[in-house]
């Protein structure tokens, strides 16, 4: 179902040059996107494939449209709207799960995964419960969308070229490439999405979300996400369907076609300023070893499509995985409990609170919790003279 009024003013800007313009109608060009801007140089298809998307990307559920029975929020952007639709929000989720005596983590309940949600459909008999066996509990923070479409055509190889699981060059630094399987084709592929680089693609982790946050199910998550409940009284909680996200006839496209394309098309998040003390930072931040996982840029494949063509992707991260001493004890499709992926740096500015679980308030202050593989780099930041960590400081806000 869709609600027009409650997308008006996101899509103000853009229904000017929507599909009733004439077809050489695009955005104008501008040097810089802002945040929730679709790239720059979208043809009007791919413009109104980034309208769709954002409606159903605002569009708040309820039960009748399969909401529930356990879930999180009612629309994707309730968790990715600051600073614009696409971003995050100041909220956690919770995972749970149990570590065995040997150190070793197990899901509660095999298949379940380790989200929990925290509402539930009225009357409320579904609502899921962490149990007293948990004995790891861990929050995560959202992930900012705007420039997802560019990190997704990253080839693999790259990123398999960038690992070094066993350090064999000596620098203290490893980083694993997890392999997992795109949901689609079930073919094996090195995962960069989440914290835990636990999907591969945009369509995988929106129909993930929709499922795991939302309650509804779709052609990649066809079940819903029970927790120690009976069918009999599941089909209490939920009398809807499955899957629940179904073609809109009007469109030709489900929900989950829809949120990819928003994702896909949003415009990386434009850098500030670079002034003399941002470049000095920048020269602190390679020198002292940052640039070792927050790889600067890094570059799409080949692609037929030219905004994906062999592009730049200045994301300071190389989406491998690290242990950097601050695991949230969670094993999740092909992270270990010790580790996270690096998470890109761009848009920094626009974020707060940082680390996976928000406890960092100040870039510095996520620095200083860096240990591990990180030791060697938050060691020289630690040795840094104060006018060379003003300057570090200055140019992480500038990201
Ligand atoms: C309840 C809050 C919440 C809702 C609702 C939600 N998300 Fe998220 N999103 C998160 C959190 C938290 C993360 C980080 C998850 C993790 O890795 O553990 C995240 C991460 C992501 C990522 C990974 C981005 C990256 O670059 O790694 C994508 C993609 C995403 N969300 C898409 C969606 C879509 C599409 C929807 C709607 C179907 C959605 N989210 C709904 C909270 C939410
Ligand atoms: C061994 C790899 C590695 C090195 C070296 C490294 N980082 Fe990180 N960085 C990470 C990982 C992994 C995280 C995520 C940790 C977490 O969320 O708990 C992270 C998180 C961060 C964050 C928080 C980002 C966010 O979105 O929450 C900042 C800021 C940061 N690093 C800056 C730096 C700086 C500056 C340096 C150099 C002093 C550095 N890092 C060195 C891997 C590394």
């Amino acid at each position: 179902m869709t609600r027009r009024s409650a997308v008006g003013v996101a899509l103000a800007a853009l229904t000017a040059v929507g599909p009733a313009a004439p077809a050489t109608a695009q955005l104008p060009e501008r040097r810089l996107a802002l945040p929730g801007d679709p790239l720059p140089g979208l043809s009007p298809v791919e413009l109104e494939e980034f309208r769709l998307g954002l409606e159903d990307f605002l569009e708040v559920e309820d039960a009748g449209e399969g909401l529930g029975p356990a879930y999180n929020n009612t629309s994707c952007a309730g968790c990715h709207n600051v600073p614009a639709i696409g971003g995050i929000a100041p909220m956690t989720t919770t995972r749970a799960g149990i570590r065995e005596p040997d150190g070793t983590f197990r899901d509660i309940e095999p298949g379940r995964g380790s989200l929990f949600q925290i509402f539930s459909i009225p009357t409320h008999a579904c609502q899921s419960v962490i149990p007293p066996e948990a004995n790891v509990i861990a929050k995560r923070v959202p992930i900012p969308l705007f420039g997802a479409g560019l990190i997704e055509a990253i080839p693999d190889a790259t990123l398999e070229a960038l690992a070094d699981p066993y350090d064999l060059d000596r620098d203290g630094v490893s980083g694993r490439a997890p392999i997992v399987p795109d949901l689609v084709t079930g073919e094996p592929r090195v995962g960069r999405f989440g914290w835990k680089s636990q999907r591969a693609t945009l369509l995988d982790f929106g129909a993930d979300a929709y499922r795991n946050e939302m309650g509804i199910t779709n052609d990649l998550f066809p079940g819903e996400l029970t927790f120690r409940l009976s069918e009999r009284q599941l089909a209490l909680c939920d009398e809807t369907p499955d899957p629940e996200d179904v073609i809109e006839p009007s469109t030709g496209r489900r929900g989950i076609d829809n949120f990819e394309s928003f994702m896909r098309l949003l415009a990386p998040p434009p850098r500030g300023p670079t002034t003399p003390r941002v470049a000095a930072g920048r020269r602190v931040f390679d020198v002292i070893g940052c640039a070792a996982c927050h790889v600067p840029a890094l570059a799409t494949g080949p692609s037929s499509n030219p905004l994906f063509d062999r592009r730049p992707v200045p994301l300071f991260s190389d989406l491998l995985l690290h242990d950097v001493g601050t695991g949230d004890g969670i094993r999740q499709a092909g992270a270990e409990p010790g580790e996270l992926r690096t998470p890109p740096l761009w848009g920094l500015r626009f974020r707060r609170p940082l680390l996976h679980d928000g406890e960092a308030a100040t870039a510095i202050e996520a620095v200083q919790r860096h240990a591990n593989e990180a030791a060697l780099a938050r060691e020289g930041f630690e040795r840094l003279p104060p006018a060379d960590r003003d300057a570090l400081a200055a140019f992480l806000d500038s990201l």
